[in-house]
């Protein structure tokens, strides 16, 4: 924002255009020397002046009540009048609210996310796509795109031939289970240990789900159980974790449009038989087929996602596609996006993966087949507990302790996987995440939470408090004052950044530094002085820092507390 308020005053005395200067504007590194400077160079070339000359010129019509612009050699540097601009900025702040950058323009963009697979544990790898996808879905929105999320579940595929199979041998329909979910995994692995006695249990399983593709009614009977008892446990978690879908679209929901697609792929003449089975190459690439019908005929996860993406553009009306999944998957989607691209649409150039690195628990990946699984369930419940224990000891006499534990503890876990950039892997820890101190979630919230008293504080003091019209902005133009309104200002920027990179980590990391500026105003200075013009002035700053961290910390999918 500092940047802004010079580009249009310097427009105005050169020849360059506002965005051409936003780009040299530059941020010294040492602060004395000014808040922002401009460099000359790039005017000395068209003035054929030297820059040293331009920078002394320009310093004379500059001039603002908001700045003075001292020429430094070659350099044009801005030292603001930081009362004036904190004025001006928190002025503006009270009648327009926090500032969005206008990205998207309208553009809808269809996010898939979390999508995980029914029968099998909501594991904290799937809480990775499930958080980075929402917070990229409130994000998107704030930035003028239109988005629209869909949870693509995993309800379709031969797995489920032997669910059926291991169901009918060693399930117990008779006894409903407490936690069906988990009864699932345990059949699903002991299916896989007694396959490989008994193989013949593979073959049962493919005729189950033959039957299943075929439409029978008992396969159908067993398949709907299972995916009945998942989305039960499924949402009990959306809803701790607050997210909510536009759209459940699970796999299966295509099965009745791949014939379609195949039947392209088959006119544009891109099906190739390969083993029996039929596939688009894509050697030019340096890539392995894209299998789209198996050699018994069956449809796969590709001839899915094929189906898909053209429903996702035609019937949804998607302008840009993008897929919350592991990195693991990334083959999966070059080849996706290739062959949609060899169909001849040019929409393929909007689909994205947008990947992210494991999760690990004691460095080793969740698998379900091994059977070797951290539910996510178990994180949040143990997290929760380790909040609670916290608050019991630092502020026993809060009310509602439970409510704020859970929040904390949730919150913990979203924060502690969102602060890491994406691709990175995370590894979990729960002693490092749900703390109050260091770079986690609590201190954030704990932040917000502290701003919030001291705006109770304050109305309590006097009604009038916290009003601009009274305040003297004199008394915020310290250091630690400034240096917390420049971080305000920064937050449209963070934004444009975490929206470029679909990057949520850069929001996280924005609200720690946040929170670590306001708290050493706020050990510095005192705020609830009794001198209205003061307080009032200084207020604006916890007002805007109240304002700043509830949304950043909303848009990442933790709560803000106005207590804890
Ligand atoms: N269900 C898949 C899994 O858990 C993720 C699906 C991702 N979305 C997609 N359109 N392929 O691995």
């Amino acid at each position: 924002m500092l940047k802004e308020m010079i580009v249009a005053s310097l427009a105005k005395h050169c020849s360059l255009t506002e965005q051409q200067i936003y780009e040299l504007l530059e941020f010294p590194p040492n602060e004395q020397l000014g808040d922002v400077a401009f460099p000359c160079f790039a005017l000395s070339k068209t003035l054929k002046q030297s820059p040293i000359l331009i920078a002394e010129q320009l310093s004379e019509s500059v001039q603002s009540e908001l700045w003075t612009a001292d020429a430094a050699g070659p350099y044009l540097n801005f030292k603001f009048n930081r009362a004036e601009v904190i004025k001006q900025f928190a002025n503006e702040h009270r009648e327009k609210g926090l500032r969005f950058p206008k990205l998207g323009s309208g553009k809808r963009v269809i996010i898939d996310m979390s999508s995980p697979n029914i029968a099998k544990p909501f594991g904290i790898g799937h809480l990775r796509s499930t958080m980075i996808g929402n917070a990229l879905y409130h994000l998107l929105g704030k930035v003028g795109y239109e988005p629209v999320n869909v949870n693509h579940l995993g309800d379709w595929g031969t797995q489920f031939g032997k669910m059926i199979a291991a169901y009918l041998h060693w399930g117990d329909p008779s006894q409903k289970s407490e936690d069906p979910i988990k009864a699932y995994l345990e059949l699903y692995v002991r299916f896989h240990e007694e396959a490989k006695l008994h193989p013949e249990l593979e073959d049962e399983a493919r005729e189950w789900f033959v039957k299943l593709e075929a439409g029978d009614p008992e396969a159908h009977r067993y398949w709907h159980l299972f995916i009945d008892d998942s989305l039960a446990a499924f949402n009990q978690l959306y809803d701790r974790l607050g997210v909510s879908f536009d759209h459940y679209l699970g796999e299966s929901f295509y099965n009745d449009k791949m014939d379609a697609v195949v039947e392209q792929l088959a006119q544009l003449e891109l099906l190739e038989e390969s083993d029996g089975a039929m596939v688009v190459r894509l050697d030019e690439e340096g890539l392995t087929p894209c299998i789209i019908k198996k050699s018994d005929g069956s449809s796969i996860y590709a001839t899915r996602d094929l189906a898909t993406a053209l429903y996702r553009h035609e019937q949804m009306g998607g302008d840009e596609l993008l897929y919350v999944v592991g990195a693991e998957q990334s083959l999966h989607f070059r080849q996706l996006f290739l062959v949609l691209e060899r169909m001849g649409f040019d929409w393929a150039k909007q689909c994205k993966h947008i990947p992210f690195g494991l999760m690990l628990m004691d460095g080793q990946k969740m698998s379900t087949r091994r059977g070797k699984v951290v539910f996510l369930e178990d994180v949040l419940d143990e997290a929760s507990a380790t909040a609670l224990r916290i608050i019991d000891e630092k502020n026993p006499s809060l009310t509602d302790k439970g409510e704020v534990a859970e929040a904390v503890g949730v919150g913990a876990v979203i924060f502690g996987d969102l602060l890491h950039s994406r691709l990175h892997e995370v590894n979990f820890s729960l002693e490092d995440i749900v703390n109050f101190e260091g770079e986690t979630g609590p201190y954030v919230q704990y932040t917000y939470a502290r701003t919030q008293s001291l705006l109770r504080k304050a109305s309590l003091q006097s009604e009038a408090a916290g009003t601009a019209a009274i305040s003297d902005f004199s008394f915020v133009s310290s250091d630690y004052a400034w240096q917390l309104a420049k971080a305000l200002m920064r937050y449209p920027d963070a934004l444009t950044q975490a929206a470029q990179r679909y990057e949520p980590s850069v929001v996280a990391h924005y609200l720690i530094e946040l929170a670590q500026t306001f708290n050493r105003f706020y050990h510095h200075e005192k705020i609830i002085t009794g001198n209205t013009a003061e307080q009032g002035a200084k207020l604006e700053l916890v007002y805007m820092t109240t304002e700043c961290l509830e949304d950043g910390l909303q848009m990442l999918g933790v709560k803000a507390l106005k207590e804890m």
